[in-house]
């Protein structure tokens, strides 16, 4: 399948600073695809060179085939993106707000109501944004980077100074706008959890370099699972369960496990039946911040 949007050898040098080293991505149709890495890692900078607001020091961005970097009639309607803190009058209403863009883009009144009841803020659509709260405003972002119904939406960090509340109604907003307006999302993020709760392909950025890019299922390994088994018999352990499992390791009081899921019981019986004294075991957590933490270190 060729990808929708595509990042090649991207690089980006600020003076004497390497911001992104030879960046590469590939976004699908339909992806939700998780941008994550720590503040600082190159998300924003990567973002921006993206849509054409920062001219990158090497590399070349494909959107369905076509470079659009060197595309001077490059059509800016097909991206639809919301980055850093939004920025809106405060004295108008969200809706005025929306209609000043939605005139420059030739765009009717109606899409601006439809786009308003989508981002459920079409009853406080009269009132000046300066009395929105923080969430309103994002969601306010959100409907902007969507009046032109683009092809690809990529959302920078949209949860920013939201509640946990606010982050669950973000976080609902956007698997809706997946499912009905068949776009395909890039969504920025420095929080895990969100990505991981949220999309289905990851590029994980740390200091300019894409660590990994690979689907979230692959990356979870969510056919495999481990686990942490406390024994005194640490030899015996390893000469029974040495066959049946994928991969162990020594740990402090024990050794760790990886199994096919669904082996678990295997493993307990053969426990049970030559008698070897277990004091504990548990289940090893299996997230992205995990699989972050370990490629992070390396
Ligand atoms: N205009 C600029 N001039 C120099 N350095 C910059 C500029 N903008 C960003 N940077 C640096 O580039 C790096 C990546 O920043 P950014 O892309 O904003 O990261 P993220 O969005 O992942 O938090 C940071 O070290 C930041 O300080
Ligand atoms: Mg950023």
């Amino acid at each position: 399948m060729e990808p929708i949007l595509e990042v090649r050898n991207l690089s980006k040098r600020y003076k004497e600073k390497d911001v992104l080293h030879n960046i590469n991505m590939k976004v699908f149709k339909g992806d939700i695809y998780g941008f994550i890495g720590p503040n600082g890692a190159g998300k924003t900078t990567t973002i921006k060179t993206i849509l054409g607001l920062l001219k990158p020091s090497a590399g070349e961005v494909y959107i369905d085939g076509k470079n659009i970097l060197n595309d001077k009639e490059n059509n800016p309607s097909s991206i639809g993106a919301m980055i850093d803190y939004p920025s809106f009058y405060p004295n108008l209403s969200g809706y005025k707000n929306l209609m000043l863009y939605a005139n420059v883009l030739d765009l009717s009144n109606k899409r601006v109501n439809e786009i308003l009841e989508l981002v459920q803020l079409a009853k406080d659509k009269n009132k000046k944004v300066s009395n929105y709260s923080m969430g309103m405003k994002q969601r306010l972002a959100v409907a902007r980077a969507f009046l032109t119904k683009p092809k690809i939406a990529i959302l920078d960090e949209p949860t920013n100074g939201l509640d946990p509340e606010g982050v669950k109604d973000m976080r609902e907003l956007i698997k809706d706008l997946a499912k009905d307006n068949n776009t395909t999302f890039i969504y920025c993020s420095h929080i895990l959890n969100e990505v991981q709760n949220l999309c289905n392909r990851v590029a994980m950025i740390n200091k300019g370099n894409i660590i990994v890019e690979d689907s979230m299922d692959n990356l979870l390994n969510t056919n495999k699972e481990a686990y942490s088994i406390i024994s005194e018999e640490k030899e015996k352990l390893r000469h029974i369960l040495g066959s049946m499992v994928l991969k162990m390791s020594d740990i402090e009081n024990g050794i760790s496990v990886e199994i096919n899921k669904g082996e678990f019981k295997l493993i307990n019986k053969l426990i049970l039946d030559n008698h070897i004294e277990v004091s504990g075991m548990s289940k090893n957590s299996n997230s992205l911040e995990d699989y972050f933490m370990r490629h992070l270190s390396l």
